[in-house]
């Protein structure tokens, strides 16, 4: 099976596709998405993206308070606005243990996909919930948050970069 209930570590080329559109929700991919959100919180995330497990399909699972109520996922999102200005915050990526940089992205946004019961939704979402969304959102094209580093904030996380590097060479030997 193509899915793995393990979280990919950078720098796996898995991180790094272009994911593909969800054709259809069918019950096993409803299974899948629902087994992401107990994962994400073992793991201590706020957010998931399918392509963090090595399923190469557009959606991702969100719960920025951990609480019963809060989490959704969205399926074959697009991001249909955004603005409210920028704002800048340290964002971490459970890909990418240790690592943590200020990333500057829009305050507003405005997701349209569709839900686990196949419903179409538009998600209106400012704050740490649009932050987290754009994150997510990123994951589906094989972008990472430190991308989005400035260049001397990129060069101090270079050591830390080169030993997740060094672990993953190690355990694909
Ligand atoms: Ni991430």
């Amino acid at each position: 099976m193509e899915h793995q209930d393990q979280v990919l570590h950078y720098p796996d080329p898995r991180l790094r596709r272009k994911a593909e559109p969800v054709e259809e929700i069918t019950p096993e991919i409803q299974a899948r998405v629902r087994a992401m959100f107990p994962l994400m919180y073992e793991e201590r995330g706020i957010g998931l993206a399918a392509p963090q497990l090595g399923w190469n399909v557009r959606l991702f699972v969100v719960n920025i308070s951990g609480e019963p109520g809060d989490e959704f996922a969205l399926i074959n999102p697009e991001l249909v606005e955004e603005g409210g200005g920028t704002w800048v915050l340290e964002e971490g990526c459970l890909s990418l243990p240790g690592i943590h940089g200020k990333v500057k992205r829009n305050k507003r946004i405005v997701m349209r996909g569709y839900d686990l019961d196949g419903n179409e939704i538009e998600i209106e979402a400012d704050g740490m919930v649009a932050r987290c969304m754009l994150h997510e959102f990123d994951h589906l094209d094989g972008i990472l948050f430190i991308d989005r580093l400035s260049p001397v904030k990129k060069q101090s996380i270079k050591r830390k970069l080169r030993t997740l590097e060094e672990e993953f060479a190690t355990a694909s030997a």
